[in-house]
């Protein structure tokens, strides 16, 4: 689908122009060029007929702005903004990359991510018109990097998009398995038993009104067995959230398919590291569960305690996201992680004030919040920290429990810090991806649905 230096016959050519500097182009397309009225503007996009004077039958050129603000994320959202526009109209498409520097690796993620379109699951199967990209680049090595990136998180945007009587914590599983035999990762499936064996009452409550039985995956590549380091991501895999007894209104109750994009992008992170190996050391936990009301469901006011012994106090049974999230969290520290991340689409309080152009997130280390948020901001993806200050704990007291699931305001903010709590002195970041983990519409290359944020950041955090 897509290829470097594949030498066969495309129709259709994109080229990057730059609006202060004269990249070097083959003579069979320069004269072409001459004719183009693009400025080099950042995003500007141009088509051009060439009326049978070369080879290819339209020439797109791709404008990336001025060499002095250039940079992959620049390149990113140019190139993505037009695979969108070009994806429907042409089925073949050669790219001259003739950037005078590796930008290979962000080119191929680029590509795939734009030219990513969620099938549904309709009879026909409709598939984007463009269907073969070939690269012309001396940079073959970091674009096939880039292109195993790309297909991991477009693989967990599957996942993402998919609704949840397909995507049952069984199915998350399976897909888990597949992953890990791909890979020789080494994968272990905490079934309903084994958690019950365990005393894991957080996920074990929250699945209590489902059918479907949770699971606990948990993930493990160690790519540098001396290193004591030991990075745990942790997935929300909620495959359905109703609110449970504390049932959400009916009307948007269907966009809770994609309560499990906290799994799908730590899913997209391990494909990606099983086949990039990394000299780290990674454990990936998702506990998976479907949250649902009936008469077997877990209630506003029980008690559960949780796998560190702690017992909350369940308020709302759809405050649901920490208390499956500190089962694994505590299971994260036994299995000996040094750092702990955890993402998930937790709380509408972040989707509302962030507005879905940052993620929340909310940690107990300096440096890896900076880390995070370098990394983030060099690929395009923004993350807001959450202030800590103890007093919203003081939300969290209860008479009837150690601690409770909900406070009374600053929903993001008291939701990470109850995740903290279960961290303790391990160095932790929760990232709060509801709201900035899809698009409503395309945005920067992304078609609608599911973006795999923050895959991508993730990914960088463990291969530096
Ligand atoms: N899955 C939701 C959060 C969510 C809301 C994600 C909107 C994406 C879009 C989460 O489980 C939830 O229901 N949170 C509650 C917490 C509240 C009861 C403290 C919320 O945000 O309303
Ligand atoms: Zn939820
Ligand atoms: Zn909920």
């Amino acid at each position: 689908m897509i290829g470097v230096n594949d030498n066969k016959m495309y129709s259709n050519l994109l080229v990057f122009k730059f609006k202060n500097y004269e990249l070097e182009y083959p003579d069979s397309i320069k004269e072409i060029l001459s004719f183009s009225t693009n400025s080099g503007e950042f995003k500007e996009l141009e088509n051009i007929n060439t009326l049978g004077k070369t080879e290819y039958k339209k020439i797109f050129i791709v404008g990336l702005g001025t060499t002095e603000e250039f940079n992959s994320v620049k390149l990113f959202k140019a190139l993505g903004n037009a695979i969108k526009s070009i994806k429907d109209a042409v089925s073949d498409l050669d790219i001259l990359d003739n950037l005078n520097e590796d930008f290979g690796y962000t080119i191929a993620q680029s590509l795939y991510l734009s030219q990513y379109k969620y099938k549904g699951i309709k009879q026909e199967d409709k598939k984007v018109k463009l269907q073969h990209i070939n690269l012309i680049s001396n940079y073959k090595e970091s674009i096939s990097k880039g292109l195993i990136i790309g297909n991991s998180i477009n693989f967990a945007r599957d996942l993402a998009n998919m609704p949840s009587n397909h995507v049952t914590p069984k199915y998350l599983a399976n897909q888990c398995e597949n992953i890990a035999k791909e890979d020789n990762l080494d994968i272990k499936i905490l079934d309903k038993y084994t958690l019950e064996q365990l005393g894991m009452g957080g996920i074990l409550s929250v699945s209590k009104g489902s059918i479907r039985s949770p699971r606990l995956i948990v993930m493990q590549y160690f790519g540098n067995p001396e290193d004591k380091n030991v990075t745990a991501l942790i997935g929300k895999g909620v495959t359905f959230d109703s609110g449970g007894i504390s049932l959400k209104p009916s009307k948007g109750m269907e966009k809770m398919i994609s309560d499990m994009e906290g799994a799908a992008a730590v899913i997209a992170v391990i494909k990606a590291i099983g086949k990039l190996k990394p000299k780290k050391n990674i454990i990936v936990l998702i506990p998976t569960v479907e949250n649902m009301p009936s008469g077997t469901a877990y209630k506003p006011g029980d008690v559960i305690t949780s796998y560190s012994g702690k017992t909350i106090e369940v308020i709302s049974t759809d405050a649901e996201g920490r208390l499956i999230l500190c089962d694994s969290i505590t299971y994260a520290k036994e299995l000996g992680a040094t750092t702990i991340i955890d993402v998930a689409t937790l709380t509408g309080a972040c989707a509302n004030f962030l507005g879905g152009i940052n993620i929340g997130l909310s940690s107990n280390s300096d440096e890896l919040s900076e880390q995070l948020i370098n990394i983030g901001n060099s690929i395009g993806e923004n993350f807001w920290r959450l202030p800590n200050n103890p007093e919203y704990m003081e939300q969290l007291k209860t008479n009837n429990a150690d601690i409770k699931n909900t406070g009374n305001n600053s929903g993001a903010i008291v939701a990470g810090l109850f995740l903290q709590s279960f961290a303790e002195d391990t160095a932790f970041a929760h990232l709060d991806i509801a709201g900035s983990s899809g698009f409503t519409s395309p945005t920067e290359g992304y078609d609608v649905g599911a973006n795999g944020y923050p895959a991508r950041t993730l990914i960088e955090y463990l291969l530096a």
